[in-house]
């Protein structure tokens, strides 16, 4: 049962508070009242240092699009390992998951590496900036693209201080976020094509780059509209400004990533996760004219150092990864997505419980007992936070929700994200929503 503060897991925490702030080095990880220790995973499921097996919808946030261990890229990795684990010289490991890049998204005409996603937005902005000689960047209200300065901001803002509908405040997640990097950044209210337009144009002439993701995580997967994404794409283009889509998450929706089914080409890409194959990875991509600030030849005009860019073992998992990611697997990730929302959404109504299911392919959210249409994190903040008659808000039922699940064996990302992979099947899917109903219902009882 969890919490047991007899388990493994529960003593490990303990150890941990020794050495760890919070015996935490991942805020993503922790759980409370202890999160619960990972030992080794295959396939769709992990277990735990307990020995429970969980069935896992989190799939590193993504990173698993093969779910644990797959064979092939365990292979890759293996005979990598034995070859070169890493080395200050290029592999053509590296030209061979460029290439890969290139070849699946139009806009990608030059891929630099490095170690993780909030590396690859880093790297983007100063190429961005290194372009166009300007400092300023438009982040959209919601979207997380990492742990830089420039872009904690407006992530998850609280209501007291986020600032009108139609002109988000620059507001820093959490303390440490320095008043320059607030300045500098410009924040766009979500789908809001005329006013977000308005205010790109009014900071127009010190803006280097407009940064969007086009289904952001933090608003459960709810996807940019078309109109807001031409919008971008079109009032970037008049005013010489670089739009940057943040694909980390996104990539995912299809083969040809998010600008493929969107129809929109951005002009810098940032990337990282699935990528990888499981392994840490990052990539910043997009037009050679942007990219070519980091040409060494003769001096790179823009910094792009890092000691483990491009590593030998993230280059081998990321090309095992994506040759196995076929316009058929996407076609069986969408088929998974479409009967796990369905199924979601007659759970709901099944055990008499308001709600909303929301998301793309095979990444979605769900909102326990809320009847507020939500459009922007605004109304998702209010949706989790607004107590119904019973007294409970969303966000405890979502907590409870997890928690029951999880004593069922199934675990998926707080409050309510949900990431398939290529390892699940349909009757995966049928036994964790026979597992949903059932928790919904004694939720709904409780
Ligand atoms: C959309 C998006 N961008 C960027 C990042 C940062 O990636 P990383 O955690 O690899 O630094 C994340 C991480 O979750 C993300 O979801």
């Amino acid at each position: 049962m969890y919490p047991d503060q007899n388990s493994k897991s529960a003593a490990l925490y303990r150890r941990a508070l020794e050495v760890l702030p919070g015996g935490n080095s991942r805020t993503a990880a922790f759980k409370d009242p202890y999160p619960i220790y990972a030992v080794r995973g295959d396939g769709a499921y992990y277990w735990d240092a307990d020995g429970n097996r969980l069935f896992d919808m989190i799939n590193n946030q993504s990173s698993l699009v093969h779910g644990h261990s797959h064979p092939r890229i365990v292979e890759a990795v293996k005979s990598q390992v034995e070859k070169l684990t890493s080395v200050c010289a290029p592999t053509e490991l590296e030209i061979d998951l460029a290439e890969e890049l290139c070849r699946r998204v139009r806009s990608i005409e030059r891929v630099s590496f490095c170690n993780s996603g909030s590396e690859a937005v880093l790297f983007a902005i100063r190429a961005a900036r290194a372009f166009t000689g300007r400092d300023g960047i438009a982040k959209v209200e919601g979207c997380y693209h990492g742990n830089l300065d420039s872009v904690e901001i407006s992530v998850f803002p609280k209501p007291a201080v986020w600032g009108p509908d139609d002109a988000p405040a620059s507001v820093g997640e959490g303390l440490g976020i320095p008043a320059r990097a607030l300045e500098d950044t410009l924040v766009l209210p979500f789908n809001r094509v005329d006013a977000a337009r308005a205010l790109i144009e009014e900071n127009a002439s010190r803006l280097a780059c407009i940064l969007v993701d086009p289904a952001p995580p933090r608003m459960g997967f709810m996807e940019a509209t078309d109109d807001f994404l031409h919008m971008l794409r079109e009032t970037a283009t008049r005013h010489g400004i670089l739009l940057i889509f943040d694909e980390v998450f996104a990539f995912r929706q299809s083969y040809h990533g998010a600008q493929g089914r969107r129809g929109v080409d951005a002009d810098l890409t940032a990337m990282g996760k699935l990528i990888g194959g499981g392994l840490p990875i990052g990539a910043t991509a997009g037009r050679a004219d942007v990219l070519a600030c980091f040409d060494p030849r003769g001096g790179a005009k823009a910094g792009h150092a890092g000691t483990f860019n491009a590593h030998p073992l993230s280059m081998a998992a990321g090309s095992a990864a994506l040759s196995m990611l076929t316009p058929q697997s996407f076609a069986h990730l969408d088929a998974l997505g479409e009967r796990t929302r369905n199924g979601l959404r007659a759970a709901l109504s099944d055990a008499g419980l308001p709600g909303v299911v929301n998301g793309v392919g095979s990444l979605f959210s769900m909102i326990i007992g809320s009847e507020t249409k939500v459009s922007n994190i605004r109304d998702i903040a209010f949706a989790l936070s607004t107590p119904r008659a019973d007294g409970r808000t969303p966000l405890a039922l979502a907590q409870d929700f997890g928690r029951r699940m999880i004593n069922m064996g199934v675990i998926f990302a707080a409050p309510s994200l949900y990431i398939l992979s290529t390892a699940m099947t349909d009757a995966h899917i049928d036994e964790f929503l026979a597992k949903a109903r059932q928790a919904l219902r004694d939720l709904a009882a409780a």
